[in-house]
């Protein structure tokens, strides 16, 4: 009986697993823009390509999008819904959300998977996201 109900929920899991993947639009290349009330930092940075669904299939959405929750899933809020202030040091700042130490952020991932030798994402500003156009 039990290896019936494990099997039926097995059977379960994977006819849902389809629905649940579709479930949610995942932008496959975006482009992160200085909002506009957030002043510019440096003249040389502009906007930068992120090839979103790329890193969508080797992380969990959480892994950036933090605030999602059980109530919110599925909204996948923008960073810069939250994260608009000015200033370097500032955690609901801009430039933190991306430039933190903390895996949530670009630079804070890309330098730990090379750390641990995971694989070797771009570190370098120029090189690696604000390409100079
Ligand atoms: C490596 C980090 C990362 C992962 C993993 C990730 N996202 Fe994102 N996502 C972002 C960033 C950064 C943006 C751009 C936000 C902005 O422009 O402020 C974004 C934007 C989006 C947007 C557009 C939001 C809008 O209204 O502009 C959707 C929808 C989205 N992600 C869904 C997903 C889903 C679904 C997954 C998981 C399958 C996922 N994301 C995984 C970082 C990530
Ligand atoms: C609904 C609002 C909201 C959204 C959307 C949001 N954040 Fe945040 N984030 C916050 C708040 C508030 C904090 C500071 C408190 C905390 O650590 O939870 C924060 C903290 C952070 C930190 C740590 C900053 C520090 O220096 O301590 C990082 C990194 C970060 N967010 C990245 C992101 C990224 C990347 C996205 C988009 C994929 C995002 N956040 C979307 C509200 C948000
Ligand atoms: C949770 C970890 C994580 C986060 C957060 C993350 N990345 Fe990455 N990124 C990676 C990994 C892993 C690679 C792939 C490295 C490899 O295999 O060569 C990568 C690769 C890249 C590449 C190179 C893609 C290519 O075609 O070679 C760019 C550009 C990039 N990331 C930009 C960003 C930007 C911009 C953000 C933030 C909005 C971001 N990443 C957030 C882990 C992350």
């Amino acid at each position: 009986m039990k290896r019936l109900i494990r099997m039926l929920s097995a059977m379960a899991v994977l006819t849902l697993l389809p629905c649940m993947a579709s479930a949610y639009e995942v932008p496959k290349d975006l482009v992160i823009k200085r909002p506009e009330k957030t002043p510019q930092q440096s003249t040389w940075v502009g906007p930068v390509k992120f090839p979103h669904g790329f890193h969508a299939v080797y992380n969990p959405c959480k892994a950036c999008h933090h605030e999602e929750s059980d109530r919110s899933l599925g909204q996948f809020l923008p960073c810069t819904q939250c994260h608009i202030k000015s200033g370097l040091d500032e955690p609901t700042g801009f430039f933190r959300a991306f430039h933190n130490s903390s895996p949530t952020s670009c630079l804070g991932c890309h330098k730990q998977k090379r750390l641990t030798k995971q694989a070797m994402p771009p570190i370098s500003c120029t090189r690696g996201c604000h390409k100079k156009q």
